[in-house]
Formats: structure tokens, C-alpha cells, sequence
């Protein structure tokens, strides 16, 4: 194994100043994520969402942002999964993006709700029909006792087949009321630019390192 202690690297690609930022954090966010988008060689929409339920332990684990709209960013899972558990008794969480290639990372706090149901459909049917039937055989976060038994499933359903939604499948919605835009520099004296809101403005601030 590796002695960790010598991984180290100097950030050097970008800079983050207040002259240069927007006064609207999810404009500024919509800036970064068109570069990283820009960039095909890696995930951009790829998010870490994190979530507290009723033990209070944190749970984190990666989705897919798959749409941003004036009220947040959206992504799409099982409504009895954990991180659904998690929502239900805790609407508040975070969502975290890590560019590395960028040198960026993003954080973003707020409060999560159900999408409707008619653009959980929508959206159900858009997608490959692979992946509908993933979603239809998963108990996400469930257990299960062999993966043989989901492979079964899954071999009962064939491409022509109309698969309609599953109704513990649907979209999230993230309302955003913090961000923090993280720009790597040298020297470890990184940009740090946090967004708080505050009743209908945003009021800017940058942080140490
Ligand atoms: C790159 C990547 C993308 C993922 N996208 C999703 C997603 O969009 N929705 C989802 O429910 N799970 C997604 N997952 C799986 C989740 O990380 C997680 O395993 C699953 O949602 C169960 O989480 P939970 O038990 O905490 O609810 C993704 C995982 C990775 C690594």
C-alpha cells in the first residue's frame, strides 16, 4: 500500500473571483456545469446526495442529476429506498458535485420534494427500456438473497413490451438555499464563494480555505 501522506497536488487551472461570479448562484452553477458538461471524459451530472433519517447517522451515495429548472435540480429513484426513508422523515439535504478534472467542487443545501407524478411518467417513458425494467424489478435497498433472482426477473420482460411506471419510482426535487462553489488554487489558499439565501436575495460571502 501506498503511504498516502506524499498524494499531493497543486491546484493551479482556475481561479474563482467575486468580479467574475453571477449574482444568482443557480446561474452560476448552470456556468460550471456547462464546462464540465463541455468536457465528455467524465460523469458531469453524477452527484453525491446525502441524507439523515430518523437515527440521525448521515448516508451518502451517488444519482443522477437529470434536469435543472428555476426551482432546482431534479433526479430520479425508488420512493421506498433508503435515501427515500431518509426524505420522508428528513426533507433537508445536500447534494455535492467534484470535477476534479476542473479543480471544482460544488456543495448545495436545501430541501428536497417529490416531482409530480405526471413528469415521474414522462420522464419513465423516455428512458431505455433496459433501464424501465431495472427499476421495475428493484426493491431498492432491500435485500436480496442471490443475484440470480434478479437476472430471472429481468429475463421475464422483452424489449416490446410497454412497461408502465412502478409507483415507488419517481423524481426528487432539491430546492436549493445554500451553495458554495469550491475553486482549487496553489498553495492550498483555495476560493471558497457561499451563497446563503435570504428571504429573496442571496447574500454572498467568500470563506477561508
Ligand atoms: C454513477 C452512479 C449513478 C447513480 N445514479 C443513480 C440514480 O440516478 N438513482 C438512483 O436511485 N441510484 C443511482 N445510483 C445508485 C446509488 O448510488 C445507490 O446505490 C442507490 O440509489 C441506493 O441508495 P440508498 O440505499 O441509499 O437509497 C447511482 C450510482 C452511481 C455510482
Amino acid at each position: 500500500m501506498e503511504n498516502l501522506h506524499s498524494f499531493r497536488k497543486n491546484y493551479t487551472k482556475n481561479q474563482l473571483n467575486e468580479a467574475d461570479i453571477h449574482s444568482k448562484p443557480l446561474q452560476q452553477f448552470k456556468v460550471w456545469f456547462q464546462e464540465a458538461v463541455n468536457d465528455a471524459s467524465f460523469e458531469a451530472n453524477a452527484m453525491v446526495l446525502s441524507t439523515v433519517g430518523k437515527e440521525g447517522m448521515p448516508s451518502s451515495r451517488v444519482v443522477l442529476l437529470k434536469e435543472i429548472i428555476d426551482e432546482g435540480f431534479i433526479f430520479y429513484t425508488n420512493y421506498k429506498s433508503k435515501k427515500a426513508k431518509d426524505l420522508a422523515y428528513n426533507n433537508k439535504a445536500s447534494i455535492l458535485f467534484f470535477w476534479e478534472k476542473f479543480e471544482r467542487q460544488i456543495r448545495i443545501e436545501g430541501e428536497i420534494e417529490k416531482i409530480s407524478e405526471q413528469k415521474s411518467i414522462n420522464y419513465f417513458n423516455s428512458r431505455p427500456k433496459a433501464s424501465q425494467i431495472g427499476a421495475v424489478i428493484s426493491k431498492q435497498s432491500e435485500e436480496v438473497s442471490s443475484r440470480k433472482i434478479l437476472e430471472e426477473k429481468f429475463e421475464k420482460y422483452n424489449e416490446n413490451q410497454e412497461i408502465e411506471k412502478p409507483k415507488d419510482w419517481g423524481g426528487y426535487i432539491l430546492k436549493a438555499n445554500k451553495y458554495e462553489f469550491w475553486q482549487g488554487r496553489a498553495s492550498r489558499i483555495h476560493d471558497r464563494i457561499v451563497y446563503q439565501q435570504e428571504k429573496n436575495s442571496w447574500n454572498i460571502k467568500r470563506l477561508n480555505p
